[in-house]
């Protein structure tokens, strides 16, 4: 499957570096030429001469050695995607800010291509606010992600910090690269609720967990899309080779969406309050004794579907979806009439659909509406991605 692919592998330090020799065998099982690049702290875990057996290419781990033999900007140029596994907390912050003082870094400026980071650390490097920065950061950049995955650390200690696994990255790598019929476009998806805050330890939110917003943008990378998720809070794992932004407020959704463009297709599938609080406490709100219950003062929030749907930059393809509780197909006409998209998703939410595996859903659209049987939520997404490419061919 990747067959006469190129991949550069930056390894960086980390304890996790041996599952970059890993992955190196299962992407040279199929059919790819590794060449990997070596940082000083990943010489500290994985030794130059292990890296050039498994890769059976030279492998480079000084930016003026390379500079006499191929030179970065040739080897950055070479390569059909970059990886970075494992990305310790401190290469992270030398990408965040630019920083060209070793080979890695001038690689990582002077590439066109597609660069994937699977990040690996400790949990507390995981969560400072630093890190959080960096990779904010480096999503803005454009970069990939994959992991870090939650589990029990080299320490004795637990959380998110674990690189992921390599068949993981293996399938990150392979989306990057995929060359299907959705190649060439950019898709924005958004998924999941949002978090309206009250005050500062209280929020307004909904049922939706994200699944079907997530299974559409990993059924749209699978086809080649180059995809952007727009992502409200969620307990699910990034789709591997999709670049996720994450929001908490319907605000903070739109903003990410209207910087995502252009894309030629969006989907709306997030459950989007269309009510926020309309002036946030600034201070948790407190229980008197005696005192009446407060009042919430709410305001409007904006409708991101038909914002995007009559946005100078309007996507080619505009989906939205309707979760209704009655009267789904007659609300959904209407609503694809009044938030000028091309199809609505209507499904009906008064079952287990929030939160639960499956989804039965009506496709609507100007020639009429058709009814899909209930059917798991990533099949759902597998059949709007086909009828996407039908769209488009
Ligand atoms: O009007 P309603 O909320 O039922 O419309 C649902 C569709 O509109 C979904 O696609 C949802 O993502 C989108 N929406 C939005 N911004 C809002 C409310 C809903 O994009 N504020």
């Amino acid at each position: 499957m990747l067959h006469g692919r190129k991949i550069l592998l930056i390894v960086s330090g980390s304890v996790a570096a041996f599952k970059a020799l890993m992955l190196v065998r299962l992407l040279r099982a199929e059919g790819a030429t590794v060449r990997a690049v070596l940082t000083a702290g990943g010489a500290r875990f994985v030794t130059k001469e292990s890296l050039a057996a498994i890769t059976g290419e030279a492998v480079q781990d000084d930016l003026w050695a390379a500079e006499a033999e191929i030179g970065h900007i040739r080897l950055a140029r070479w390569a059909d995607v970059v990886v970075v596994a494992p990305a310790s907390a401190n290469r992270l912050a030398q990408m965040a800010q630019g920083l060209a003082e070793d080979l890695a870094g001038c690689i990582l400026l002077a590439t066109r291509a597609p660069v994937l980071v699977a990040p690996a650390m400790n949990p507390a490097m995981w969560a400072h606010p630093a890190t959080r920065a960096n990779i904010a950061t480096l999503a803005a950049h454009g970069l990939h992600f994959i992991g870090p995955e939650d589990g029990p650390m080299a320490e004795p200690e637990s959380g998110p910090g674990r690189l992921s696994e390599p068949a993981a990255m293996l399938f990150a790598i392979r989306t990057l690269l995929a060359s299907g019929p959705l190649s060439g476009k950019h898709a924005l998806v958004t998924s999941g609720p949002t978090h309206e805050p009250i005050d500062p330890v209280r929020y307004i939110a909904n049922r939706s967990s994200g699944k079907q917003g997530h299974a559409i943008a990993a059924a749209l990378a699978a086809l080649g899309a180059r995809v952007t998720l727009v992502s409200g809070p969620v307990a699910l794992a990034d789709p591997p080779g999709v670049r996720v932004l994450r929001v908490e407020t319907a605000r903070e959704m739109l903003a990410a969406c209207e910087a995502a463009l252009p894309a030629e297709i969006a989907i709306f599938a997030a459950a989007v309050a269309d009510w926020r609080v309309a002036r946030e406490a600034g201070q948790k709100l407190k229980k008197q004794p005696g005192t009446e219950a407060p009042m919430l003062n709410m305001a409007l929030n904006p409708d991101i579907l038909a914002t995007i749907s009559t946005h100078a930059q309007r996507p080619k393809l505009v989906v939205g979806f309707a979760a209704e509780t009655e009267h789904v197909l007659e609300h959904a006409r209407q609503k694809l009439a009044r938030k000028a998209c091309d199809w609505i998703v209507a499904n009906d939410v008064s079952g287990d659909v929030m939160g639960g595996a499956e989804n039965a859903v009506h496709l609507v659209t100007a020639e009429g509406a058709e009814d899909w049987p209930r059917m798991p939520k990533e099949e759902v997404a597998a059949r709007l991605s086909a009828r996407i490419v039908e769209f488009f061919a």
